[in-house]
């Protein structure tokens, strides 16, 4: 299975997002981050901007919402035209409503799930979704340190797919770096967020293909 590599424009200029987002066009999708400064310590953009950003994205949008109450927002950024969309299930009343609501509307569905949360009640619901994404920090900053020790939850998600035959993306996010997408593919991630190592790369192109590389070397899936 070719393993994605979604760079994430938290680690961007922010005066020049078309720019950057013509530095990253080699890429597989990317990841914008919503944050609201309730659901986690930081402020980035909401609905507006990525109307815009996926008016002149060259490539689709895989949106992560940091925000509270991701029943009532999420389905906008669907509606905007995001290929895939992740809510936190700490943020959610309903997660399988939701899930169905982004699908009817025509996007991925994905559920997100910090450090400190267990994926143990999720398993059951992976049928409702396109993807999971397994936080390797605590979310709100870009440039933190990978958490090796998410792996066992990886490993948990790739064993359910597997044994049910899904097709549900294994996203991580967070520390993801040269240094560290091994570990992750190893534990059966497919898909990968990278912002600082990609946008702190001086060609973000030859970045995007190492990751690439290195997480095939180390693809079980
Ligand atoms: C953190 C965000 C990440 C962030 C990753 O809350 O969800 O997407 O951009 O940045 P790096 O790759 O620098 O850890
Ligand atoms: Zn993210």
């Amino acid at each position: 299975m070719p393993s994605r590599i979604n760079p994430s424009i938290l680690s961007a200029d922010f005066a020049n997002f078309e720019r950057e987002l013509g530095r990253i066009a080699s890429a597989d999708l990317v990841h914008v981050d919503v944050m609201d400064n309730h659901f986690v310590p930081n402020l980035t953009f909401g609905l507006p901007m990525v109307q815009r950003l996926q008016q002149v994205s060259p490539i689709p949008l895989d949106v992560h919402l940091m925000i509270d109450d991701a029943d009532r927002w999420a389905p906008g950024y669907a509606e905007a035209g995001a290929y895939s969309v992740t809510f936190h299930a700490e943020a959610a009343a309903d997660p399988v409503g939701i899930a169905r609501r982004l699908r009817e509307i025509g996007s991925r569905a994905g559920i997100a799930l910090k450090p400190g949360t267990d994926v143990t009640p999720y398993l059951e619901l992976l049928p409702n979704f396109d993807q999971v994404l397994v936080m390797t920090v605590e979310p709100g900053f870009g440039g933190q340190s990978f958490m090796p020790e998410m792996m066992g939850k990886l490993r948990t998600l790739a064993r359910a797919v597997h044994v049910r035959g899904l097709d549900v993306w294994l996203q991580v996010d967070g520390g993801v770096s040269l240094d560290t997408i091994g570990i992750a593919a190893e534990a059966g991630a497919d898909t990968f967020v990278a912002g600082s190592a990609v946008f702190g790369a001086d060609v973000p192109a030859e970045q995007i293909a190492a990751l690439r590389d290195a997480a095939a070397g180390h693809s079980h899936r």
